[in-house]
Formats: C-alpha cells, sequence, structure tokens
C-alpha cells in the first residue's frame, strides 16, 4: 500500500505539493471514484488510478534512452550541466547507465533499475558497446586486425578483440565489449591515430533510435526492455 501524493510523485508525475491541489479539484480517481485526501493509501499493483481520465501506469523500474549531445557530462549532479538535467523525469534513483565524455555523443541508458545497469556494465559480462568514429588520419590496413587481436593501449594495458568495419577512409564502427576510461580514443592513440567524433550507437541489443536528435531521449518500449533484460538475472 502506498499514499495516493507519494505514488504520483516517485512516477515523476507531479510533486507532492502539486498532488494535493489536483487532488483538491477532483482531478483524481481510484476505481473511479474521486479521491481528495492525498495521504489515502492504495495498491498500485491493482487499484486503477487515473488523472484527469487517464491511467496512471504503475512501474517500478523505468528506461529512456538518451542521444547525449556533446557539452554535456555524464554524471547525476555537479556544477556542469549533466546529462539528467535533460530528463524531465525528476524521479529519485534514476541514472545513467555508463559513462559518455563530454564531447561523446549517441546512445545512453538511463534508468532507475539498479541490478540492471550494474549487470550491463559489469566487466565480466562483457557487453557490447557499438561506437562511430572519425579520425583524424585515414584508417591504416592493419588496425582492424591489430584490434581483433587485442591491442595494448600506451600504457601497457591489454584490450579484449575488438570489431573494426570501416566505413570510409576516416570513418568506422568499432565493437568492444568492456569500458574503460576514454577506451575508444586510447585504443586509436595506440595506432597512431585520433578521434575527432565519436558516437554510440549500441549497448548489449539496445540501438540508437536514429530519430532522436541530440539531446531528446525517450522511454524504451517493451520488446527493447525485454531485448536488454535477456539474459541478465532478471530475465
Ligand atoms: N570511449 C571513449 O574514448 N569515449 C567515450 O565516451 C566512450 C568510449
Amino acid at each position: 500500500m502506498m499514499r495516493i501524493d507519494k505514488l504520483l510523485s516517485e512516477l515523476g508525475i507531479c510533486t507532492r505539493t502539486e498532488a494535493k491541489k489536483l487532488m483538491k479539484q477532483g482531478r483524481l480517481t481510484v476505481n473511479g471514484e474521486v479521491r481528495k485526501d492525498p495521504s489515502d493509501k492504495i495498491n498500485p499493483e491493482t487499484d486503477n488510478v487515473c488523472l484527469d481520465g487517464e491511467p496512471v501506469i504503475y512501474s517500478e523500474y523505468v528506461y529512456y534512452m538518451l542521444n547525449k549531445p556533446a557539452g554535456v557530462i555524464t554524471a547525476t549532479e555537479g556544477s556542469e550541466m549533466t546529462v539528467m538535467d535533460l530528463i524531465a523525469d525528476q524521479r529519485r534513483g534514476l541514472y545513467p547507465v555508463g559513462r559518455l565524455d563530454k564531447d561523446t555523443e549517441g546512445l545512453l541508458l538511463i534508468t532507475n533499475n539498479g541490478p540492471l545497469g550494474h549487470e550491463l556494465l559489469s566487466p565480466k559480462k562483457h557487453v557490447d558497446k557499438e561506437y562511430l568514429a572519425e579520425l583524424a588520419k585515414p584508417l591504416q590496413e592493419d588496425t582492424a586486425d591489430r584490434f581483433r587481436e587485442g591491442i595494448t593501449l600506451e600504457d601497457g594495458t591489454l584490450c579484449r578483440p575488438a570489431e573494426l568495419i570501416a566505413v570510409n577512409e576516416k570513418t568506422c564502427r568499432l565493437i568492444i565489449s568492456e569500458g574503460r576510461f576514454h577506451q575508444v580514443k586510447r585504443m586509436f592513440e595506440a595506432v597512431g591515430n585520433e578521434v575527432v567524433y565519436l558516437k554510440r550507437l549500441r549497448m548489449k541489443n539496445l540501438q540508437l533510435d536514429e530519430n532522436l536528435m541530440p539531446g531528446e531521449y525517450r522511454e524504451l518500449t517493451e520488446a527493447e526492455i525485454q531485448d536488454l533484460l535477456s539474459g541478465t538475472s532478471q530475465d
């Protein structure tokens, strides 16, 4: 059982003060009956709660895909603009799964499903991440082979095998299965090149929706959520 005002605020629909106001206006019904007391308790799993006639869907977890724009940091707080500032849902517990550099664009999953995020980031799980990279210099012939064999970074770190697919002379897609700090940039540094533009296209089987402009986001579809959960402990 849960207070009605708490349900509305946890779902990011409104604050508790706003809930009090709109309930006073008779805009909220539970199982068809107007309720005016925000402290009334309901069962979010079984009671049919409607606001202005629209059902309030209770879901414990929410999932958003953001097309992260350049210039925004992947963090939940700080003095600089963060990816969380782009999300209207201010529910507690929402956080970005993994980190993209300030100048990197593309797919960022934002969820309050902490255990899932943890599993997707676990170094033991080797979750695929696919990037589009534009380079300062033309790709060399042996770069794909060197990445496939496992490239050694300048600090001596040995990377797991990665798949490089050339798009044109200075553009490629790269699939890595680990997530070291500045990994893609450092892999290209190790072969004497430089990444001038980087965008994440995919994480596991979740593909960036190309209709999302940088800075835009949307909720995942039910199918995308199921795909993402497949093979995890929540499958
Ligand atoms: N690799 C990088 O170098 N930067 C990112 O933002 C992501 C992967």
